[in-house]
């Protein structure tokens, strides 16, 4: 590269963290002078922001990765970030020579003495810390929505799943000071942002690895709740243990929390989440689902299952399949096990036949396409709280979502995006409500 780079193209995989870091970076980018583009083809940096949780994640990025290789694309400063950073390091630099650096989810913060670097030496350039320090300009951040926003309230995982590569590619937990969590959430709302989602691996374990803060989860959310101007608080993800009566009554009672709590159930065997180290029982599992029902009748549950763990036997599938027939999740995202690298599972034998996998990953999906349909004729003639957030693909319609979750669209012109507006569900398609704007 022999000029300076004047614009860039991030390509993001895997979670909403994922997506946040992309917007962090895209802001530390856009401090430094350069421009976002959206055509990835003519950016003079082309960042890969990367995702290892399953096998097909990888896959995607290295074939793209691989094809970029092949062409002819000398003009360009390409960098790797995210957890296959983390996950592959210096044999990414084997597999792709004309990678000029990677920075693993740690580093986000060297981004710009990076590129620097690359620019000046040639050379190929990593930096990939096990640690995480607090020190990233969350205000510089470039959102793709002006009306809701990712927050970052703690970082990485100390729970060790066994199918699991977080705790590998993102460190221990570190939480994110109150004060720095709470001035972003007031910049946010000064710039007129209405909703706001509290993210980590787990946000439950907030301020456990910094006890003299006095503040815990549900202490965090009391706080961002007395926010004025905020119109609507969410987080994701909650792990099943750590859910406390203390969030359960601070989603009972803080008017700005919208009731809708993801929270993976992942098996419904209680010997599969033995060896999955989840930490809880089925059964333990439902009483919190009860518990959580009772104090907060009109919550919505979201999941995460695996099907197809090692010794995962059709007596084991079908617990799952009868968990979730009984707890009815608004929302469930399945997934099939794959082997990761490094990781506990990873040594047994991934002894479930691919074919058995989809099967059951099918039986499942149809029941989660049933659920949530009833939920939906449930929905229909009433009236719902919906933040309209932009215009629907089609460009024409509008689209929101209410409280617990749901995907609205509505007519109306483009004035009501980043307003509440109470809209009547008419009618569904798949997974969409279509409602109208009550006068
Ligand atoms: N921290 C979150 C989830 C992070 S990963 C939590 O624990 O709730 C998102 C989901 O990917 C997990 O909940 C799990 O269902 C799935 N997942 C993780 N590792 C996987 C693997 N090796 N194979 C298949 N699915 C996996
Ligand atoms: Fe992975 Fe388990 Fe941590 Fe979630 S809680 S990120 S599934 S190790
Ligand atoms: Fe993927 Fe890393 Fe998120 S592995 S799911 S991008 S934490």
């Amino acid at each position: 590269m022999d000029r300076p780079l004047k614009t860039f193209f991030i390509r993001t995989y895997g979670c909403q963290m994922n997506e946040l870091d992309t917007e962090i970076m895209a802001g530390q980018l856009i401090k430094k002078g350069l421009s976002p583009i959206q055509d990835e083809d003519s950016a003079d940096l082309l960042i890969f922001n990367t995702c290892s949780i399953r096998d097909l994640a990888e896959r995607k990025v290295m074939g793209k990765l691989g094809l970029i290789g092949r062409g002819s694309k000398k003009n360009v400063v390409i960098g790797l970030t995210g957890c296959m950073a983390m996950a592959k390091k210096n044999n990414l630099f084997q597999k792709f020579p004309h990678l000029d650096f990677v920075i693993g989810t740690n580093n986000i913060t060297d981004l710009g003495h990076v590129i620097d670097e690359v620019l000046s030496t040639r050379r190929q350039v990593m930096k990939t810390d096990e640690l995480f320090e607090e020190n990233l300009d969350y205000l510089a951040t470039r959102r793709e929505s002006k009306v809701k926003a990712h927050v970052s309230i703690i970082r990485g995982c100390d729970k060790f799943c066994t199918y699991c590569v977080v705790p590998y590619t993102r460190g221990s937990e570190v939480s994110r000071p109150p004060e720095s969590i709470l001035e972003e959430c007031r910049s946010l709302v000064d710039q007129g942002y209405k909703e706001v989602t509290l993210l980590g691996q787990n946000v439950n374990s907030y301020g456990k690895d910094q006890p003299e803060w006095n503040c815990r989860f549900h202490d965090l959310l009391a706080r961002l709740d007395a926010i004025q101007g905020l119109e609507r608080i969410r987080f994701l993800t909650s792990h099943p243990v750590d859910i406390t009566i203390e969030l359960m009554q601070a989603l009972r009672d803080l008017p700005k929390l919208c009731q809708f709590v993801h929270f993976p159930l992942q098996a419904g065997s209680s010997r599969i989440l033995k060896k999955m180290h989840r930490i809880y029982t089925a059964e333990e599992y439902f009483e919190k689902v009860d518990q959580l029902r009772s104090i907060v009748p009109n919550v919505s549950l979201g999941t995460d299952i695996i099907v197809g763990f090692p010794t995962e036997t059709d007596e084991d599938f079908e617990a799952t399949y009868e968990a979730m027939k009984k707890i009815r999740f608004s929302l469930a995202f399945i997934f099939a096990y794959s082997a990761r690298k490094g990781t506990p599972a990873q040594r047994w034998k991934d002894d479930v036949p691919e074919p058995v996998k989809e099967a059951r990953l099918q039986r499942l999906l149809e029941l989660q396409d049933q659920i949530s349909s009833d939920e939906q004729h449930q929905m229909l003639g009433k009236t719902y709280e919906v933040l309209v957030e932009r215009f629907n693909k089609d460009g024409r319609m509008l689209k929101g979502r209410t409280r617990c979750w749901k995907k609205v669209i509505l007519e109306g012109p483009s004035q009501l995006i980043g307003t509440l507006q109470q809209v009547h569900i008419h009618s569904f398609s798949h997974q969409t409500l279509l409602g109208k704007v009550v006068q």
